[in-house]
């Protein structure tokens, strides 16, 4: 999740577009740059960092022109540098782009075939090349962009300016968000509205294929095959601060609603329904070393380890390799049983944890393969790990981790996949099916954002308990873990999860009417309720059998269930393994509108960072 910024009109705009990126460093912030066009031709500044590097290296020499266009950087593809900071130009071409190009390695082979030389690892800077190439040939710079996209899969936000053609910006946009904005003898374009409020609320939001050529006179809509198109001005009303949360009154509350989007470009390009098998960028496990593990072991902290114990589940169950899950800080302490066939696994969310980057360093020194799990780009956990699998959750800003953990469950399905393909333990047919269905995930999760009214209505009813337990079976435990880790970190109501098989064995003391007792009970897959259906329906008579009063996660169409409940909350159906990506999301909702409704700080709760780099 990159920001862009781009403008043409009359001032002087290199200020103009530092001030634009700064509203958008909540989308990313590990390198920045601009590209701006003047008399003296095309001129780039970038830097590594925060974008103060950007300003003070703008300080020595500030680029003169009337058109440009900005990016600060969320890594995907090559580590945060200053080679690796958009814009990249090419000749007279300057791009930023925010996605991912899925045919990258393609494209960029050819070019360096047809005597190209590239000078960062990103996959960006293919687009520079192929415009360029496309403007050598004579055509005009929008109809070299229509024709280097031709080429690219993936997504995009692109926004390009040319020496040869100073007076335009020209945009697509392909599932990555793109807004143009409408001034007074200027125009703009930019990732998302904060970046421009300060000098219009005039904006158009641009849709799937769109193009434009943006000048100070105005601004050319047409779509993917070069037809005039017309789209609505909207006229945004929010102030600057909700702007930068899109309307959302926390950053929690967006990142939860941005989910489905994130375990798209997690999965994008890797799952291959058609093959019946998942493709790793940036992970080199060949058959030989898999063939060869005896066991995973997990090393994590927090929601990440909530996730480990899910991703336990799937990899023994499509890979039938034994994986051990431990806490990052009790791991490194108790002599763990480590070889050379070991693969261990960090997972990590800021790749900065200090109890998880000790204990991979632990078993590294041991002998151990290793894999990072990371959403940041360059962190320390993905510096360190031989094999990195990357979440493309974007920036997490709210201390409660919500996006990171479904796509670090999404990370380790793909991984498990392909374990199970590697070990011959899966069949590429079974395999077929299983990315099926998690391709089908993020429009499940969209649809459980549907009953947030229904969630909300439990959670005002409840946010004046004490204490509140999260029951669970098989999958749904680690999630009964996560949402009580969820409800206590940012509403400060004390809350457990619990395998709900436990409660006869001690915590059913502590029910009774002012203990309410939030139920995971999905099916178990959609051909049949399966066993820890029947087994938790079974809790659930338990805990209202000692006045305990029940808030039940059910499957749609379920009535068993919801019979026994005060409170009901619905869930579409999918694989079981899949469930918790789907099943978490009331417990996240739960969670947060019990904050709200209690007024805490739900974006930096009291006590807590968002990365501890301290043990
Ligand atoms: C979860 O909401 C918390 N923010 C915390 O438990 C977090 O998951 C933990 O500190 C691990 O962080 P990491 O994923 O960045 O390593």
């Amino acid at each position: 999740m990159c920001g862009i910024v781009g403008y043409v009109g009359e001032e002087q705009c290199a200020a103009l577009l530092v001030e634009g990126l700064r509203k958008l460093e909540y989308r990313g912030y590990d390198s920045a740059g601009v590209a701006v066009l003047g008399d003296k031709g095309l001129a780039v500044v970038r830097a590594k960092g925060k974008l103060a590097n950007l300003e003070k290296r703008l300080g020595e020499s500030m680029p003169q022109g009337a058109t440009g266009i900005g990016h600060t950087r969320w890594a995907t593809h090559g580590k945060p540098s200053d080679e690796n900071a958009h814009p990249h130009k090419y000749g007279g071409v300057a791009v930023v782009h925010n996605g991912i190009i899925e045919n990258h390695l393609e494209l960029k082979e050819a070019l360096i075939s047809a005597g190209h030389k590239f000078s960062s690892e990103t996959d960006t800077e293919i687009f520079a090349h192929l415009i360029q190439e496309e403007i050598e040939k004579g055509l005009r710079l929008p109809e070299a962009v229509r024709a280097a996209l031709h080429n690219v899969r993936g997504t995009y936000a692109l926004a390009v300016v040319s020496e040869k053609f100073p007076d335009m910006l020209v945009v697509s946009k392909n599932a990555s968000p793109l807004v143009v904005g409408l001034g007074e003898d200027c125009n703009f374009v930019a990732s998302d509205v904060p970046a421009i409020l300060a000098h219009t609320r005039d904006v158009i939001y641009l849709e799937e294929g769109d193009f434009a050529v943006i000048t100070k006179q105005g601004v050319e809509l047409t779509d993917k095959s070069g037809h005039k198109l017309s789209r609505g001005v909207k006229r945004i009303e929010w102030t600057p601060t909700m702007a930068e949360k899109n309307g959302h009154k926390h950053f929690m509350h967006k990142e939860i609603h941005e989910q489905a989007r994130a375990l798209t470009d997690t999965i994008r390009g890797r799952a291959s329904v058609e093959e019946g098998d998942v493709y790793l960028d940036g992970c080199r496990l060949d058959g030989k070393l898999v063939q060869r593990l005896t066991k995973v072991q997990i090393v994590a902290c927090g929601t990440s380890w909530h996730a480990s114990i899910t991703g336990k589940l799937m990899i023994e169950t499509l890979a039938k390799i034994p994986v051990e899950v431990d806490l990052a800080s009790e791991f490194r302490y108790r002599d763990p049983l480590i070889d050379s066939n070991t693969l261990c696994i960090a997972v990590s969310q800021s790749g900065e944890t200090a109890d998880t980057l000790g204990s991979f360093r632990e078993a590294k020194a041991r002998g151990a393969r290793t894999l990072a799990i990371c959403n940041v780009v360059g962190s320390a956990i993905a510096r360190e790990a031989e094999d990195v699998l990357y979440t493309h959750a974007g920036p997490e800003i709210g201390v409660a981790s919500t996006k990171a953990f479904t796509t670090q469950l999404a990370a380790f399905f793909l991984l498990a996949v392909r374990l199970g393909r590697l070990r011959g333990t899966l069949s590429a047919a079974a395999a077929q099916r299983y990315l099926q269905a998690l391709n089908e995930v993020p429009m499940l999760v969209d649809r459980v954002l549907k009953y947030e009214d229904v969630i909300k209505q439990a959670a005002h009813k409840f946010s004046q308990a004490r204490d509140l337990l999260f029951l669970g079976r098989g999958p749904q435990y680690p999630v009964a873990l996560e949402g009580a880790l969820k409800l206590k970190e940012i509403s400060y109501i004390h809350a457990e999860g619990y395998a709900a098989g436990e409660m006869k064995h001690g915590p059913i003391a502590l029910i009774d009417e002012n203990m309410p007792v939030m139920v995971l009970a999905p099916r178990d897959s959609d051909e049949e309720a399966g066993v820890n259906y029947e087994k938790i329906l079974g809790n659930i008579q338990e805990v209202r059998a000692r006045g305990g009063r029940v808030i039940a996660i059910h499957s749609e169409g379920d009535t068993k269930v919801p019979a026994l409940a005060e409170a009901c909350i619905p869930l579409p159906q999918t694989n079981p393994l899949l469930m918790p990506i789907v099943s978490v999301i009331p417990t996240q909702l739960f969670s947060y509108h019990v904050a709200d409704h209690r007024g805490t700080d739900v974006d930096q709760p009291r006590n807590l960072a968002k990365s501890v780099t301290v043990e």
